[in-house]
């Protein structure tokens, strides 16, 4: 997994969101299930968007926080297809925090890969179609 520590100057992200006070654990800091559960949003995005329809998760085949997220940072999730099998579909989903918004401050949070199945009306496995 990449150290760079900039957003893809040239994509646009998956989800933007505020990390609020709701969101903190027991200690006051941003819960890191919160994060996984965005990270997971964002992937799942992409994923249906590829497979052309339902999908469900399948593994979170790893994950990595590498700087704590704050109240108040605004969290940016951006996605990347890694492969594309039969029917499942694995996402590389990159997390930044951008603190004390207008100072160009952005940190890598968190890096993850996830591996989502795209499923038909029975949740039976159904084959993603190669685009042409
Ligand atoms: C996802 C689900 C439909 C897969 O059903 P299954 O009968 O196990 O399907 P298969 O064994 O045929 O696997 C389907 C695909 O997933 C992949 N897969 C299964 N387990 C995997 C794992 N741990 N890591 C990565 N890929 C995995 C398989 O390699 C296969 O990929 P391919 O078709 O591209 O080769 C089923 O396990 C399920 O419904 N799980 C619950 C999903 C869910 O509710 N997620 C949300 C949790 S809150």
């Amino acid at each position: 997994m990449s150290d760079d520590n900039a957003p893809p100057a040239d994509q646009s992200p998956a989800i933007r969101i505020m990390a609020m006070p709701t969101n903190t654990n027991a200690s006051g800091d941003i819960f890191g299930g919160w994060l996984m559960s965005q990270v997971d949003i964002a992937g799942s995005i992409e994923a249906f968007r590829r497979a052309n329809g339902r999908i469900v998760t399948v593994a979170v085949n790893e994950f990595r926080f590498i700087q704590p997220v704050f109240v108040g940072d605004i969290v940016s999730l951006y996605t990347k297809v890694i492969k594309i099998g039969n029917t499942s579909i694995r996402i590389h989903v990159t997390a930044y925090a951008e603190r004390n918004r207008g100072k160009d401050e952005v940190h890598k949070a968190a890096e993850a890969e996830i591996t989502y199945v795209a499923i038909d009306e029975n949740r039976r496995p159904r084959p993603i179609e190669t685009e042409a």
